[in-house]
């Protein structure tokens, strides 16, 4: 752990600079707004260890695959978000010295980011090697009103010493990804202009060939009024700018504005990505940056008004939970059809920003909740584009047939993943896309997405598990080989139970969906046959054959399912046992010692048994979770979230705690050391599941919202704000009692412990 941000209900807030943490600052303090996200390096120069990231979601770079011994089938690259433009340089130099925190004293040194109104703030003092003392406040944000638009307000006034200042607001393209297999440069410059107060920066990302263009327009106040300036222009290949040099007083303030127009190929045709980059540049500029900043917290208000959640008598919770919300908005806003959520977003390089099951598995239920129905369509329309790619990919591992195979990496249908323990065997990753359908239309009821696209997917997929199971005569009973399960720390073992739960479960589900479609829409259900070329009765006979005959390990000693085959022969130990020294195991351990050992990487029986819990009794839960959870290491941050719900259930208040703030305080503590690669986006839809379905006990039943909550006893109490279908509800949990207030005009009716109240438009229970 790495503790050593304050404590704020708002606001992430790092006091006192160190240059060791930059890095871990740069990943935490991240700002976007669903199409592109940025790391938060300084405006100023800084010649410490930093990793200046600019992305742009979809703007990738097929980075050719770097495997030991090539296996056939690999795919040929790993789609990762380009390192773009750098829109936020100002240097800024006096005399000789150039501005530069790792070569000055730095004091009173405050950055914060403020989650509420949606801008990111620095102030703090440098002294120079020559005892000259600048105090120096920025303000910056990616405005989610205006999607490609940026700004900063940097603010610096000369403390002891008055004289010329030359301040140089450019754009950078010079920008190397870090995560690179072969340190390839990911793109190159296309384009550049500078003119007085602005410049043009386009670049071109290689083999993909996006353009991405980049505008700047700045300017210089002092005194409220606007300095006239005759800048030095600039421009080299990766690299525009302007110098301009101002007479700054000793304590008077010179703020330097400056406004980015961001602007990909993905939108716009590339002959028109200038003059519209220049367009929307000027007209942020004359809306001014306190309008724009105006619009931005209006904007992100509304949003927590959607997606809010208190909690009252803890601060480390409250702070996490805000924290996570926050950046799970700033990832994805479902505005985009063609994005999804990287497991690091926009804040770091590692899994290149593209997509995984962590989106179907964990995501989507928070938006569905949050922001709505559409957004999160958005995220199983994405996929059903994706099924012939997805086909494709069956047939590359040999299962013909119109089966699919999703990938387990993606940014466009292809699979982009090259260990072939995790490419070709966490194939349970299919059985998250079917969930994911199946918790979607659950939720909304919206079950024509099962006519109009759901069905389609879901038949390739049950092909999927028909081919890839095969029958065991020895077990008589159908068995799936050679898979690795949701715990990579265990890799080609055979009838992983979550797995072959999965397996099972779509067979069954995708036949109760042709079953409605065939009722409801019998034209349409005939065009999908068609399309789908159904076998309908020898397909589905087949289906059941396997779905009614697959085996499932258990033991039936200790009344548990067994993660995979011979599961217990492992020695078995507990996590309590590990010396801390040794943890996280994969930064200590040999891959053969994980390998061999019980420990369990991340939930993997457990996460089958929080999806499917209503065909379990509370004892089976329980024994389940008392034998898994310790040997759980949670050393994957999907982990800990499914443990903290499933120990709500169970009544295990501290272990629920623990799980819940493990999740939620991942990245601000930094649990696991590795931070400065970027925050854990996906996973913190996990606290927000941890809060809402673990504490509050929140599940959908019959078209209905079911609510169980308990509280964490040094809470007051907690709320948050659920979209349910046509109503927007506010549930609050205190010790005392359980409050559902209707914000919305229709009526609804919720169940709380087991019995059902009817809450009218605008109107409150209260349940004691
Ligand atoms: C987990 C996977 C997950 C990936 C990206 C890995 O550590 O084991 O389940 O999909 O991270 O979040």
């Amino acid at each position: 752990m790495n503790k050593y941000l304050t404590l704020h209900p708002w606001h992430i807030i790092e006091e006192g600079f160190n240059g060791a943490n930059q890095k871990s600052s740069e990943s935490l303090f991240s700002i976007g707004n669903g199409r592109m996200g940025q790391r938060a390096s300084f405006e100023e120069s800084y010649s410490g260890e930093t990793l200046l990231g600019n992305y742009i979601g979809g703007v990738y770079y097929p980075d050719p695959t770097k495997v030991g011994y090539w296996k056939h089938g690999y795919p040929a690259y790993f789609a990762k978000l380009v390192n773009t433009t750098s829109w936020i340089g100002i240097d800024i130099q006096i005399g000789k010295e150039k501005l530069d925190l790792a070569k000055c004293k730095v004091h009173d040194f405050l950055r914060t980011l403020n989650m509420q109104e949606g801008y990111l703030e620095r102030s703090f003092i440098a002294e120079f090697p020559s005892g000259k003392q600048v105090k120096v406040h920025s303000k910056r944000f990616l405005s989610i009103v205006d999607r490609e638009i940026g700004a900063v307000r940097y603010a610096i006034t000369p403390l002891n010493f008055s004289s010329e200042i030359a301040i140089t607001p450019y754009l950078d393209s010079n920008m190397k990804n870090d995560w690179a297999n072969y340190g390839d440069r990911f793109s190159d410059p296309y384009y550049r202009e500078a003119h007085k107060g602005e410049a043009y920066l386009t670049i071109e990302t290689c083999k993909t060939n996006f353009h991405v263009c980049t505008g700047m327009k700045f300017a210089v106040v002092q005194n409220d009024k606007q300095v006239v300036i005759n800048p030095e222009l600039i421009a080299h290949e990766t690299y525009v700018a302007n110098t301009v040099k101002v007479q700054c007083l000793e304590g008077e303030e010179t703020v330097i504005y400056k406004y980015a127009a961001i602007l990909a190929s993905l939108y716009y045709a590339k002959e028109e990505l200038l003059e519209t980059c220049a367009k929307l540049l000027h007209q942020a500029f004359h809306k001014g940056f306190e309008s724009l900043l105006a619009e931005q917290a209006a904007a992100w208000i509304v949003k927590w008004e959607h997606s809010d959640v208190t909690i009252e008598g803890d601060v480390a919770a409250q702070q996490a939970i805000r924290f996570n919300i926050f950046q799970l908005n700033q990832t994805y806003t479902g505005q985009d059809p063609e994005l999804n959520i990287g497991p690091k977003g926009y804040t770091g390089e590692k899994y290149g920003g593209v997509t995984y099951w962590d989106t179907e598995a964990y995501c989507l239920p928070f938006y569905l909740a949050t922001s709505g129905e559409e957004a999160a369509k958005s995220l199983l329309l994405y996929r059903y584009k994706h099924l012939p790619k997805a086909i494709e990919n069956a047939e590359n591992i040999g299962l013909y047939g119109r089966a699919a195979l999703y990938p387990m990496v993606t940014v466009n249908g292809e699979e982009c993943h090259n260990e072939w323990e995790i490419t070709f065997e966490e194939i349970h990753r299919n059985g998250a896309m079917a969930y994911a359908i199946y918790n979607y239309v659950r939720y909304t009821g919206d079950k024509n997405y099962l006519v109009e696209y759901g069905l389609e997917v879901l038949i390739a997929l049950a092909r999927f598990w028909q081919k890839r199971a095969s029958f065991s005569t020895v077990k008589n009973k159908y068995v799936i080989l050679g898979v690795t399960g949701p715990n990579e720390y265990e890799n080609n073992v055979d009838n992983n139970w979550y797995t072959n739960i999965l397996a099972s479960w779509t067979l069954d589900y995708t036949q109760e969906v042709i079953s409605y479609v065939k009722q409801v829409n019998p034209e349409k259900f005939h065009q999908i046959a068609t399309k789908t070329k159904l076998q309908e009765n020898d397909e589905i006979l087949l289906w059941r054959k396997v779905r009614e005959n697959m085996y499932f390990p258990k033991d039936e000693k200790l009344g548990i399912f067994l993660q995979q085959d011979n599961y217990l022969d492992k020695e078995q130990r507990l996590a309590k046992e590990l010396d801390p020294s040794e943890r996280p195991l994969n930064q200590h351990w040999s891959w053969d010692r994980i390998l061999r050992s019980c420990f369990i990487k991340q939930a993997d029986v457990l996460q089958g048994i929080y999806f499917f819990e209503e065909n379990y009794d509370l004892e089976t839960i329980k024994r389940n979770f008392d034998f898994y959870e310790p040997r759980t290491v949670h050393e994957s941050s999907l982990s800990p979230c499914v443990h903290a719900i499933l120990a709500a259930k169970l009544g295990y208040e501290d272990k629920a705690y623990e799980m819940y703030l493990r999740t939620a305080r991942l990245d601000l503590d930094d649990y696991n050391h590795e931070v400065k690669e970027g925050c854990h986006i996906t996973s913190m839809a996990g606290s927000w599941l941890a809060i809402v379905q673990g504490f509050g006990g929140m599940r959908v039943r019959n078209n209905e919202l079911h609510f169980k909550p308990m509280i964490i006893p040094n809470w007051q109490f907690y709320a948050f704000k659920i979209i349910f279908r046509d109503n927007l509800l506010n549930i609050k949990v205190s010790k005392e009692c359980v409050e559902i207030a209707n914000e919305s005009t229709a009526p609804i009716g919720v169940w709380v412990y087991d019995k059902r109240y009817l809450v009218e438009g605008k109107g409150l229970v209260n349940i004691m």
